[in-house]
């Protein structure tokens, strides 16, 4: 069966980039000029989802707006002639179809996912986390909506982390099966480096069957009290293939103000207005150190 349905979680409160985020979602914050959530939605519409369901939460409005029309502001450039303006924001709201439902309490990613389970159905689904960016020459997506479109399995993406970010992710252990491929073991989110000899992280963007929402309804909490999305893939595990996919192209955790700032220069280095002027001036930063 195709993929046609994406599920991002949106409802979290992003107090990593306080005071940022005291009235603006973290996933409305722009690398370059364009919000965060917008090039995850794009590579939803890039790997060939259809729907995207956002799970959202109070004071997250914005982000469901950020994809609908906006006559006024249209009327506005309309008169100023700003035409390359305009359909740049009508190309917005045409992306993608959007629903929403609301995370009425902060209990967890897998809480979240669960949240989305009527909008879904019975049906397989990507995830797709607006912490994680990935530049890649086949969106990560797609790579790995291939690999389950073959398999009819669920699949996570994974990237190979050095031990001190080990605990900032689930990491799983796995048998190798191909180059990039793995068949998932058994997982464990954000373990200390001396509790797992595996540096194969979960990345945020997943394949799953349907069968992970009942699952995750009986899950217990996990680390820190919240109900784990790792954990209810590991579950899946044991009754299921996962498979893991170290995906090609390269992760930016935008989450993390390092990765944050990361992104937002390699961003602007592939902007053909911004690349020149940036190389210079970061040449001259270098320089004067
Ligand atoms: C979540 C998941 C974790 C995964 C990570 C990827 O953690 O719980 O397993 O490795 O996303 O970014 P979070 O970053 O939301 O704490």
């Amino acid at each position: 069966m195709k993929i046609k349905k994406a599920v991002i979680p949106v409802a979290g409160l992003g107090t990593r980039f306080l005071p940022a985020t005291k009235t603006v979602p973290k996933e409305l914050l722009p690398i370059v000029d364009i919000p965060a959530i917008q090039y995850v939605v794009q590579e939803a519409v890039d790997s060939g989802i259809s729907e995207v369901i956002f799970v959202t939460g109070r004071g997250k409005d914005s982000i469901e707006d950020h994809f609908d029309e906006s006559p006024e502001l249209e009327q506005v450039l309309e008169q100023r002639g700003q035409k390359e303006t305009l359909k740049g924001l009508r190309q917005i709201a045409a992306m993608i179809e959007v629903v929403s439902v609301r995370q009425k309490k902060p209990l967890g990613l897998g809480h979240a996912v669960l949240c989305a389970r009527d909008l879904v159905g019975e049906e397989p689904f990507a995830v797709l986390l607006s912490d994680d960016l990935i530049d890649a020459p086949s969106p990560c997506l797609r790579q790995l909506l291939e690999i389950s479109e073959e398999k009819k399995e669920s699949v996570i993406a994974l990237r190979r982390v050095p031990d001190h970010e080990v605990q900032r992710y689930g990491i799983v252990q796995g048998k190798q099966l191909g180059d990039r491929l793995y068949e998932v073991e058994s997982m464990v989110e954000k373990p200390h480096p001396n509790e797992t000899t595996s540096r194969l992280a979960i990345i945020g963007r997943y394949i799953l069957r349907p069968e992970i929402f009942a699952l995750l309804e009986r899950a217990a909490p996990g680390k820190g009290g919240e109900i784990q999305l790792t954990d209810g893939i590991a579950d899946l595990a044991r009754q299921k293939k996962v498979y893991g996919y170290e995906f090609e192209g390269e992760h930016y955790d935008i989450g993390d103000k390092l990765g944050f700032v990361r992104a937002t220069v390699a961003y602007a280095l592939k902007r053909a207005d911004l690349k020149k002027p940036i190389r210079e001036y970061l040449r001259g930063v270098i320089d004067r150190k």
